[in-house]
Parts: C-alpha cells; sequence; structure tokens
C-alpha cells in the first residue's frame, strides 16, 4: 500500500481536487487496493468544510466526486504518509516548517514535477479566480495524478 497526501492552504479548492481525481482514477483502473489517499490544508481555517462549492461544481461537469471534509496538516502526517505532495511552494514550505528535526523532507514532493506539461511550477490557487481557475486546476491536477499514478504503481 503506498499512502499518499495531497496537501494544498486550506484544503478546500486544489488538494481535494487531486484527492477525488486520484480516487477515480485508481478505481477506474482497478488499482485501488494499491493506494491509500486523503488531502489536506496547511491552514485550519476551513476545517470540517467540504471542498468550495465552485471546485464541486467544475470537479462534478468531468465525473470527480469532491466529497472531502477539510482538515489541517498535522506532524502525524510526516509518519502516516509515504508521500506529501505540495500543490504550491508555498505549501511546501509551511509543511517542511513542521519537521523540525528536518527529517521528512525527501518525502515532501511538488505536485506539477509529476506533470507531463512543463507550462506550470506550480498549481495555482484559484480561489480569488473566475471559473477559468478551476478548469485550469482541473487541467493540471489529471496531468499530474496520472504521473503519481504511474510512478508508484
Ligand atoms: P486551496 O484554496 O488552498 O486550494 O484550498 C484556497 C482556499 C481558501 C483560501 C485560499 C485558497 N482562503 O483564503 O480562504
Amino acid at each position: 500500500m503506498i499512502k499518499v497526501l495531497f496537501v494544498c492552504l486550506g484544503n478546500i479548492c486544489r488538494s481535494p481536487a487531486a484527492h477525488a481525481v486520484f480516487e477515480y482514477e485508481i478505481v477506474k483502473r482497478k488499482l485501488a487496493y494499491k493506494f491509500i489517499v486523503d488531502s489536506a490544508g496547511t491552514s485550519d481555517h476551513h476545517e470540517g468544510d467540504l471542498p468550495d462549492s465552485r471546485m464541486i461544481t467544475h470537479g462534478k461537469k468531468r465525473g470527480y466526486d469532491l466529497c472531502s471534509l477539510s482538515r489541517p496538516f498535522e506532524v502525524k502526517d510526516f509518519t502516516d504518509f509515504d508521500v506529501i505532495i505540495a500543490m504550491d511552494n508555498s505549501n511546501r514550505s509551511n509543511i517542511l516548517k513542521l519537521d523540525v528535526e528536518n527529517k521528512f523532507s525527501d518525502k515532501v514532493l511538488m505536485f506539477c514535477d509529476f506533470c507531463k506539461s512543463d507550462k506550470y511550477e506550480e498549481v495555482p490557487d484559484p480561489y480569488w479566480s473566475g471559473a477559468d481557475g478551476f478548469e485550469e486546476v482541473l487541467d493540471i491536477v489529471e496531468d499530474g495524478v496520472a504521473g503519481i499514478i504511474a510512478k508508484y504503481d
């Protein structure tokens, strides 16, 4: 079993999208038995919330079910998960601030490093954007999820 955790800021837009697309793909490819997936935010501001309704709507149009509840990243995630995937650079640096003995940095990876396209280095925060921003997140997430599955399958 490979345990994968996606992390963004609020855990209501980008990491829930990655979480849902990953779940969808592993079920479709009959690989669900190989993976455990979860998502978290570096902030606890939206703790307990469903994903942003705009992210849910855009995901649903592509067949994805965004149903996770926001929870903050916690120190025990460093040991509970094999791979921790940050959506942007500030997410990664906020995660690493909690790794006070610098023991886990090797497992904290950047989402866009798994993308075939080299257009993005970070998944842009869609929170203050329009519909295009949410579609852009899903395009990047679909690309990266395929790369993650290919790497760890
Ligand atoms: P996420 O997006 O990190 O992709 O979940 C955001 C969600 C909430 C806020 C910012 C980004 N916020 O400022 O409340």
